[in-house]
C-alpha cells in the first residue's frame, strides 16, 4: 500500500515524541519524501484543482507540530527569513522551489539590522525536501502554480520571525503570514 497521509502523521507522531531534535526532524523530512511521491496524496492535496492558498492538514495536539500544503498561484521570490524559534520542512508536490540558505554575519545584537550573505542554493523538484532548523535563514523563489507541503515544529502565526531586506538589512518582525 501506498505510504499516505495518515501513516506519515503516525510516523510523524512516533518519531518526534522520541526525538524532536536534528535527527528525529530528518526522519520527518526522509518520510516527507516519500509521501510526495504517492501520486494519489500528491492530486488530493496538491493538484491542479486545489484552490490557491495554505490549508493546515493536520496539527498536533501534543507535540504541536503543523502539516500544511501550500498552493501558490503567482510566482514570487521571499525574502530571507526565519522560522522563529521553529523549523522548517520544505517538501516540493509540483514545480519547483529555489531555496537559498543565508548566513548571519553581524552579532546579531541590533534587533533592527542584520548582514547577510547567501551561502547556498539548490533547487527542490518534486519528491525533494529542504529542512530548515531554529533559526536559520532561508529564502524561496518559485515559478507561478508551485506547490509544497510544509511541516513546522509549531504553528508560526503564533512566533515571531523575522524577515531581513538583504540590501538594506532592515528587520522586520512577521506575524499571521506564512512563507
Ligand atoms: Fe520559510
Amino acid at each position: 500500500m501506498a505510504y499516505d497521509l495518515d501513516q506519515f502523521i503516525a510516523d510523524c507522531r512516533a518519531t518526534l515524541d522520541r526525538d524532536s531534535g536534528p535527527a528525529g526532524r530528518n526522519e520527518v523530512m526522509k518520510n516527507l519524501e516519500r509521501l510526495l511521491k504517492n501520486k494519489d496524496f500528491v492530486d488530493k492535496y496538491c493538484g491542479g484543482d486545489q484552490p490557491t492558498g495554505i490549508k493546515v492538514l493536520y496539527e498536533d495536539p501534543k507535540l504541536g507540530f503543523q502539516v500544511l500544503s501550500h498552493i501558490m498561484g503567482k510566482a514570487r521570490v521571499s525574502p530571507p527569513h526565519d522560522h522563529g524559534k521553529s523549523w522548517a520542512i520544505y517538501g516540493q508536490a509540483a514545480e519547483y522551489t529555489d531555496m537559498t540558505e543565508w548566513q548571519r554575519e553581524d552579532d546579531g545584537s541590533d534587533p533592527t539590522h542584520a548582514r547577510v550573505k547567501p551561502v547556498k542554493t539548490y533547487r527542490l523538484n518534486p519528491g525533494q525536501a529542504g529542512i530548515y532548523q531554529d533559526g536559520a535563514i532561508h529564502s524561496i523563489d518559485y515559478p507561478d502554480n508551485a506547490r509544497f507541503v510544509r511541516i513546522t515544529g509549531t504553528d508560526l502565526d503564533k512566533i515571531d520571525r523575522i524577515k531581513i531586506d538583504a540590501k538594506t538589512g532592515e528587520i522586520a518582525i512577521m506575524r499571521m503570514t506564512a512563507s
